[in-house]
């Protein structure tokens, strides 16, 4: 099987005040390329430790992360840069998008290291804006979107690199039921039209109830894994 993301046998350790914390401890997973995983757990069951490692935003203790066939801990940190770079799209609970630039701005982000030529990145973040349906808002500041407004552009950055794998920490944590549903209709969308293996956490119980995959985290050990 040609699984998209690997953990095997991952622990992260944090030393805090000379106390050491197993925020994952031993887990072990294995996601299949196209996959929705939806990861549930308690607060502080180390949901946002395992996006963070299969990002190559944070590497793990022991244990290996593969992602896509590579082994995030023998990258280095400028090979995991250009890997989150190309490879992962993530979306945030608290949309991270820059207050002083407009939804088109803050979509086009993504191309600065590239030094893309601007009228090039423009057109490809109208597109994905287009996509998650805010190309008339494309002008407005954060400040003047909605939460939902916020995330859908924030998804919108999230895939103007053509990403094959999308991590989302809580992406309707911030959001009303209403607003939090769009939203996950959205990505619904996306994972079909686009094939993307998307890996999110989740604190609501009815969208692990829905999800294709579940991964139920307790105290950093994976307790349950259905698919
Ligand atoms: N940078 C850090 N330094 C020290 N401890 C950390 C750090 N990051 C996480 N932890 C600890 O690791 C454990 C797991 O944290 P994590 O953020 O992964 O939990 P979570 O499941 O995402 O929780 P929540 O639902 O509240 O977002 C917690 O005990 C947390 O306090
Ligand atoms: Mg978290």
């Amino acid at each position: 099987m040609d699984y998209h993301v690997e953990l095997k046998r991952v622990t992260r350790v944090f030393a805090k005040n000379g106390e050491q914390i197993r925020a994952l401890d031993g887990v072990d997973l294995a996601v299949a390329r196209g996959s929705w995983t939806v990861v549930v757990g308690l607060s502080g069951s180390g949901k946002s430790t395992m996006l963070s490692l299969i990002g190559g935003l944070d590497r793990a203790t022991e244990g290996e992360v593969w992602v896509a066939g590579n082994d995030l801990g023998k990258l280095s940190s400028d090979a995991l840069a250009d890997f989150r770079r190309e490879k992962v799209g993530f979306v945030f609970q608290s949309f991270n998008l820059v207050p002083t630039f407009t939804a088109l701005e803050n979509v086009c982000l993504p191309f600065v290291p590239y030094k893309v030529a601007r009228a090039q990145a423009e057109k490809k973040a109208l597109e994905v804006l287009e996509q998650v349906g805010m190309l008339a808002r494309a002008n407005h500041l954060p400040g003047e979107l909605s939460g939902g407004e916020q995330q859908r552009v924030a998804i919108a950055r999230a895939l103007v690199n053509d990403p094959e794998l999308l991590l989302a920490d809580e992406p309707t944590g911030e959001l009303d039921t209403r607003t939090g549903e769009k939203v996950l209709e959205l990505l619904s969308k996306l994972h079909r039209e686009r094939g993307m293996t998307i890996v999110m956490t989740s604190h609501d119980p009815r969208i692990a109830e829905q999800a294709p995959a579940v991964v139920r985290l307790e105290d950093g050990r994976v307790v349950a894994h259905a698919t």
